[in-house]
């Protein structure tokens, strides 16, 4: 930021900037452009708020300030642009003092300025004014909840449905303590990018109403799961209203919503059931007042989403949905019978799921119920399992089947965060089924792991060829990242910085690095928020590791990008430090 000064300094005599036209004025601050125009001075930010050009280089006409790079055009009165993806132009104080000119170098905003920015910004997708007015709230000490409430509830009221965008958001608001603050600006700025790319052009979402009675949550789920068959959306949408007015928990809403969502197997590849887990994340962020506007997002997908009953491999050779919906039955009695024992083999039962018998694979869900396993015990198992798939991988594999591991992975860990949150709210077991679905799903995507990649560090693998200091382990992590088709080295450097006992809240700053300057996938802001969800359900252990490893995989087989987002919001950072970008441009 400018150096603070609430001095004015002296910009030149009236006579020479009558006789030039301009003057700059350079120092500590930023740069400050002097205009003669009519009769009157001005003092304006040399730096053209779009890119930084030098608006000393630009032309005045008519009291219109036009920079000669990309012809943006600004009031030069107030400094406010005619066009909207350029920004305005920082204004400051100036005086005519005895025939000279002195101007004052503050540039201060009121505290609404940045929120106002970034509502312009998201109404009308403007990465660069997003980013400009991220980086102003948090400079302005504005915390980082409140900038994630303010994007989603964009997001929910501006797109008749969840997004992508919003599970984004979601997700690295989620890893947001964990970030350095740099990265948390990067974060932040693409959430709300995504977001407003998003609702671009979307009609904005209608209201609907709650019933006007209350029934109880067991016939409010019962209904929810009614309309999601018939994929009656209104309906499931005022009675998922009624619910929320009737002051339901958050643990009661997932449960009705995860018993409705599973009325269909790993519907739309998990995405439908993933957001829905996300939607209720995005409330933990920004307060769970705000789930009339957006919980009911989530339920268009979830009604029209298709199951993947519907899909010939889920029937054919073996019928895995008759398989899922035989167990389902026994789940209650199963549950009975396992009460009061006491169970944890979980890396035990990962390894059973990873099978290629799927009625075996069922076998063994039912063994751990009966053996005490609470859901949430079976779907930190799956959700592991899940990872193995990933780590796993084999090189040999089509590109595109990545997305085929990432998807039964984020769907098991969005089944893991549901369960935990659903705990015991009423005793019915119903919610189960997306284990059940997630292990066949699992099942299908067996064949990426032939033949398997290898975990680095296993079978007596010797990592000693890599650095063993932590911070350069994790600059060759980086470099990996900057090179195409570098999967292994990724994994073997995560093995090498975990098994050497290193940090892992710096590791997994260094992946969150790596992801935020690329131009992402939207799976890939997913592999890494469940990569890190698992990661700290399982801690620094092997099974900890091996979700690490699996995570940076993926990473490095998507990467590098154009890295065109962190170029904007490096612009962004640059201008808004009142930096010079562009004083040694050539005029064309
Ligand atoms: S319009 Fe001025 S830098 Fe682009």
């Amino acid at each position: 930021m400018d150096a603070p000064n609430q001095e004015f300094a002296f910009a030149g005599s009236l006579e020479e900037l009558k006789a030039k036209g301009r003057l700059v004025v350079h120092g500590r601050h930023r740069p400050i452009l002097v205009i003669y125009d009519r009769g009157r001075v001005f003092a304006l930010d040399n730096r053209c708020p779009h890119m930084g050009f030098p608006l000393e280089r630009g032309s005045v006409t008519d009291g219109i300030l036009t920079c000669h790079w990309h012809h943006a055009r600004f009031d030069l009165d107030s400094g406010c642009t005619f066009d909207l993806w350029a920004d305005d132009v920082p204004i400051c104080p100036v005086e005519v003092r005895n025939g000279d000119v002195w101007v004052k170098p503050t540039f201060g905003h009121a505290a609404s300025h940045w929120r106002q920015r970034l509502a312009d910004g998201l109404a009308h997708n403007l990465g660069l004014v997003i980013a400009k007015a991220v980086h102003g709230q948090l400079a302005d000490q504005l915390p980082q909840a409140d900038i994630v409430r303010q994007v989603a509830l964009f997001g929910a009221q501006n797109r008749d449905g969840w997004g992508v965008g919003l599970t984004i958001l979601t997700a690295l608001a989620n890893l947001l303590p964990m970030l350095p603050e740099e990265e948390a600006y990067l974060a932040l700025f693409h959430g709300a990018r995504r977001v407003a790319a998003d609702c671009d052009g979307e009609a904005p979402r209608r209201e609907r109403a709650p019933l006007g009675s209350r029934p109880d949550p067991a016939t409010l789920k019962r209904w929810l799961r009614r309309w999601t068959n018939v994929r009656h959306r209104e309906a499931a949408e005022r009675t998922l209203l009624t619910a929320i007015a009737a002051g339901a928990s958050p643990a009661v809403l997932a449960d009705a919503l995860l018993a409705a969502e599973t009325e269909r197997a790993f519907a739309d590849t998990g995405h439908s059931l993933d957001f829905i887990n996300k939607a209720l994340e995005c409330l933990d962020l920004t307060g769970w007042e705000h789930a009339a506007a957006v919980l009911p997002t989530v339920v268009g997908q979830m009604v029209a989403s298709r199951g993947a009953e519907e899909s010939t491999a889920w029937r054919q050779p073996a019928d895995l949905v008759a398989l899922c919906e035989e167990a389902a039955n026994q789940l209650p009695q199963l549950f009975a019978a396992g009460r009061d024992h006491v169970w944890s083999d979980h890396a035990a039962l990962a390894r059973e799921l990873l099978g290629d018998d799927p009625a075996r694979i069922i076998d063994a869900l039912k063994a751990a119920i009966r053996a005490g396993a609470a859901p949430t015990d079976l779907s930190r198992s799956l959700a592991y399992a899940a990872a193995l798939r990933v780590a796993r991988f084999g090189n040999a594999n089509e590109h595109s089947d990545w997305e085929t591991a990432h998807h039964v992975f984020t769907y098991a860990n969005a089944v893991d965060q549901l369960l935990k949150r659903i705990g015991t709210a009423d005793g019915d077991v119903t919610a189960v089924r997306g284990v059940l679905h997630g292990a066949m799903a699992l099942y299908l995507a067996r064949y990426l792991n032939v033949p398997p990649a290898r975990i680095p560090g296993e079978g007596g693998e010797d990592l000693d060829d890599l650095p063993a200091d932590a911070e350069e382990i994790r600059a060759a992590l980086l470099n990996a990242f900057d090179r195409q088709r570098q999967v292994d080295l990724a994994a073997r450097l995560v093995a090498r910085h975990l098994t050497l006992g290193h940090s892992p809240p710096a590791l997994i700053a260094t992946l969150a690095r790596a992801m935020l300057r690329e131009d992402a996938g939207f799976h890939a802001y997913q592999m890494l928020e469940a990569g890190v969800r698992q990661f700290n359900a399982w801690g620094d252990t092997d099974a900890g590791r091996h979700i690490l490893i699996a995570v940076a995989r993926y990473l490095a087989a998507h990467s590098p990008t154009e890295r065109a987002v962190l170029q904007t919001a490096d612009i962004a950072r640059r201008l808004m430090r009142g930096s010079e970008l562009h004083q040694d441009a050539e005029v064309s």
